[in-house]
């Protein structure tokens, strides 16, 4: 047995490399058995170090030749591990030629280079470089790659790099070779390289100092129509990086490759993007708008990265945040001034709750700055994307939009061509603003949700209003004790005409940041003639859980009032989070419950107010997800809360069956249009149809089935399926499914559709239909999105029978990890997720989901990536 120690890499032991590597030249030879690999690279000592043994990552390659300098090395000068090649007595300069054989074909992992349908194509980041060559796999060593690629011209009309294409030509049997440039130092992490039969669509971009950047995106033939969208959304993100960031594209060209398989949404490779299929390809009527807003936000997000990760990299992993967290921020802006700011900020809100929060109170807690990893592909988080962007948010908040761009640009400029850590980041704002961020820090370092505990007193005479303030942050794994956070709290005091309270405490201000950084604080705000409600945590400035002992009442009067329209919704969820939990413990007592008349009536004035933004109508009308149930109770009963949710829907649909209908029809039309207003338009009425199949009457099945077969786009046609789906009726639902499929199957983003509708639907899909989804042709266990569409939605998505009681399907997940790990351990870990959170359960489920665990370690050459998982999971 190995020490489990000395599996954990620490942030502590961070030492640089004592080789640096000038430049490098690969080149691959692509056969259809598998691919040789030459890597001749300029390796320097560092003047620094003593040590002359160069340590090379390397995973699962077939070493053919070393050589230094022309000469064939002796085997006696190096030695070959599992994890890696050394080489003694290396010279201070030298040129290193390395010669591998590695196996495209066989990699299932999609990790390193590997094949997709018919295409080669690769994924380094975090460490898949090291199943490419051996090499110094680790973001601080940057250098400039070239890369000649050379493969069977026929098979592989398309060859492609990162940077410029410097020379192509033919050569001798079919074959024919293409030779990149990229001037631009990275790490290899950001290396890719494509080799396929594609379609090429073409565009421009004019930068902002007059530079022509061509734009390239590739997809198999197939698909041709579908990259319109993409190409639009990635002309947007150009001009706006310029236009917010000053921030202008570097190479003459930026290409796109869409793959089928792959293990993330999307891949920032300099110059060259990696994107899963499903996160680019687009057309109206195959594609829902839900997705359509997805890539637009993942176009960009990779986009963003040029800056933000490629330019400035990192200089360690546990540094991720830096770059995904930064990225996240930009991309959501971006997505906010594409779209509604309000909407975009109660989406990512709604996730980061949920999921977040949940990740952060689990076994898997981490900071934002994790301090140690076994495996590096476990940290890609939403901690570290989500949490992280909202850490780069509040900077924003805190330093204000004017001083958070001088930061900006201060660290662009100043680690250009670095590898950067968050504390650089931090400094760089530091600087411009002189305020003192060192406490502030605490946000990459310490792990768990803070809460916030506010009361308030009231003083008539002295026209007095006093808020008290306390923070707190729950113990983690490995942090039992939190210092105070630097909280900003954006608030208002609101009147009873709706009207907002100057604020003395804040020069006057009616809206203001109040920073809490003590774990008590309290501010008394003067010249307050009547008691006013307060509006606390506007916009979401912090990510904290922020309680409040608001009454009904008060949060109508918000709900209805509120200038900020983030907590117009916060104040409807809390509500209808008071009316939920209320009847979750009246059905635990066996007893009949029901939605207050105040509540029904608060919503019937929302759905008939015609004078409110469309998609937050959609997004008020929506009650809290289970899971976010799940997430806020101490001990979940899944079947109380789903129970309660399904009962308050139904008698939504019910008491408002004639304001929906209404509703629904007010907003027919916008068949095709993509822009925001008209996708708002067909959102809404999709909540409506959505919320009326609880309460399954004729009326709903003629419109749903009328909706179903005159779809002028996947949003209605996928809106009306889904809700004949949710309404019980499964000979409906059936024959809608089967229609569906007949029209799209040879359609690869729709059928993932047609399986995650299903697969996501408690009425529908019990764990027997997955499972006979999972032997439906159109599945393959071995393409993750199609995993994730099943097993993957099933597991997090369809709550009533993942948790039945008999432990059935806990054991089927258990079973499909188990499987997954030998061929996909990046994704098998990700899929088990749902089993980490056991203690949210009650004890009969605690043992059944600890049991899989348990059965999950005792396999035999566990991954490192679901070692990891299970054993923090299982620990106490
Ligand atoms: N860096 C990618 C992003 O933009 C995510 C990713 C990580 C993709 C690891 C593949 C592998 O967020
Ligand atoms: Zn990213």
């Amino acid at each position: 047995m190995k020490d489990a120690a000395a599996n954990i890499t620490y942030l502590k032991d961070y030492q640089k490399p004592n080789f640096l590597v000038e430049s490098i030249s690969l080149s691959f030879k692509l056969f259809e058995d598998g691919a040789e690999v030459t890597n001749l690279m300029h390796v320097v000592k560092d003047l620094d170090s003593e040590s002359t043994e160069l340590a090379l990552d390397g995973e699962e390659l077939e070493l053919r030749s070393v050589s230094i300098d022309g000469a064939l090395l002796n085997s006696d000068r190096y030695l070959v591990t599992e994890s890696g090649l050394s080489i003694s007595d290396m010279p201070a300069d030298c040129q290193l030629e390395i010669v591998t054989w590695i196996k495209p074909q066989e990699n299932k992992r999609l990790e390193g280079l590997y094949k997709s349908s018919t295409m080669f194509c690769t994924q380094c980041e975090a460490e898949g470089f090291r199943r490419i060559t051996y090499y110094l796999d680790r973001p601080d060593v940057l250098t400039i790659f070239t890369t000649r690629i050379e493969a069977d011209k026929s098979l592989y009309p398309n060859l492609l790099s990162n940077g410029n294409l410097i020379e192509s030509g033919e050569l001798d049997g079919g074959r024919h070779f293409a030779v990149w440039n990229d001037p631009f130092p990275k790490p290899c992490y950001l290396f890719a390289l494509v080799a396929g039969n594609l379609h090429c669509q073409k565009d421009t971009f004019t930068t902002m100092s007059g530079r022509e950047v061509r734009l390239e995106i590739f997809v198999e033939h197939k698909n041709s129509t579908k990259c319109d969208y993409a190409l639009d959304a990635l002309k947007r993100s150009m001009k706006w990086d310029e236009e917010v960031y000053g921030r202008e594209y570097d190479l003459d060209i930026f290409m796109i490759v869409a793959v089928d398989d792959f293990n993330m949404g999307a891949m920032e490779n300099k110059g060259l993007n990696i994107f899963n299929s499903s996160c680019v390809l687009a057309k109206p009527d195959t594609t829902t708008d839900a997705s359509y807003q997805r890539i637009e936000a993942i176009v960009a997000h990779e986009y963003f990265h040029n800056w933000s990760g490629n330019r400035v990299t990192c200089r360690d992993w546990f540094q991720l945040s830096l770059k995904e967290g930064f990225t996240v921020f930009r991309d959501a802006e971006f997505s906010a001034d594409m779209n509604s700011r309000v909407v975009k900020r109660v989406e990512d809100v709604a996730l980061l709750r949920t999921a977040q929060f949940a990740e952060d109170a689990g076994p898997m807690s981490h900071p934002v700055r994790p301090a140690s990893y076994m495996e590096i592909s476990n940290f890609y988080t939403l901690t570290v994307y989500e949490k992280g962007a909202e850490v780069v948010r509040m900077l924003h908040t805190l330093l204000g939009a004017e001083l958070f761009r001088k930061g900006s640009d201060l660290y662009f400029d100043r680690h250009d061509g670095q590898a950067a850590t968050t504390d650089d980041f931090v400094a760089a704002m530091q600087e411009v603003s002189g305020k003192d961020l060192s406490q502030f820090k605490r946000w990459y370092t310490q792990s768990g949700t803070p809460r916030v505990n506010v009361s308030s007193e009231f003083d008539a005479q002295a026209q007095t209003y006093t808020l008290h303030f306390e923070q707190s942050c729950p113990p983690t794994p490995q942090q039992e004790v939190k210092e105070p956070f630097v909280i900003p709290i954006e608030l208002a005091l609101l009147n009873g005409d709706g009207g907002e309270q100057a604020l003395s405490a804040f020069g006057g201000q009616k809206s203001a940041v109040f920073e809490l950084t003590e774990k008590t604080q309290s501010i008394v705000l003067e010249g307050i003639p009547e008691e006013p409600i307060p509006s606390l945590l506007r916009g979401f400035s912090a990510p904290v859980k922020l309680n409040y002992n608001y009454t009904q009442h008060q949060l109508l009067f918000l709900m209805a009032n509120d200038s900020d329209g983030f907590n117009r919704w916060d104040a409807a969820q809390s509500l209808a989070l008071l009316e939920l939990n209320a009847i979750v413990s009246t059905v635990k007592n066996g007893g009949n419950a029901q939605l207050s008349s105040a509540y029904v009536g608060a919503i019937r004035s929302i759905i008939s107010n015609e004078s409110l933004d469309k998609a937050m109508v959609s997004k008020l009308l929506q009650l809290p997800s289970a899971a976010y149930l799940i997430e806020l109770a101490e001990e979940a009963d899944v079947d109380a809360i789903c129970t309660a949710r399904n009962l308050a829907r139904k008698q939504l649909a019910f008491d408002l069956q004639k304001e929906l209908v209404a509703c629904y029809q007010r907003n027919q039309g916008c068949e095709k249009g993509l822009s925001y207003a008209e996708m708002s338009v067909r959102g809404l009425r999709n909540t409506c149809l959505a919320l009326l199949s609880a309460n399954a009457n004729d009326e709903f099945m003629s419109l749903c089935r009328k909706q179903f077969v005159n779809a002028q786009n996947m949003t209605d046609q996928v809106g009306a399926l889904s809700a004949m789906i949710a309404s019980g009726n499964k000979q409906d639902a059936d024959d809608l499914l089967a229609r569906f499929y007949d029209q799209w199957k040879e359609d690869a983003q729709v059928m993932e559709l047609w399986f995650s509708v299903q697969s996501s639907a408690s009425s529908y899909a019990d764990l027997t239909h997955i499972q006979s989804l999972m032997e439906h042709p159109d599945f393959d266990f071995l393409n993750p999105n199609k995993l994730r569409s099943v097993v993957g939605v099933f597991a997090n998505q369809n709550l009533e029978n993942f948790h039945k009681l008999d432990g059935s399907a806990y054991a089927f997940l258990a079973d499909q990890i188990i499987k997954l790990d030998d061929l996909n351990p990046q994704i098998a870990s990700r899929l088990a997720t749902p089993l980490t959170r056991w203690k949210k359960y009650n004890p009969a489920r605690q043992a059944l989901l600890r049991s899989q665990l348990t059965r999950i370690q005792g396999k035999s050459n566990l991954s490192k990536d679901l070692r990891e998982v299970v054993d923090k999971s299982l620990v106490s």
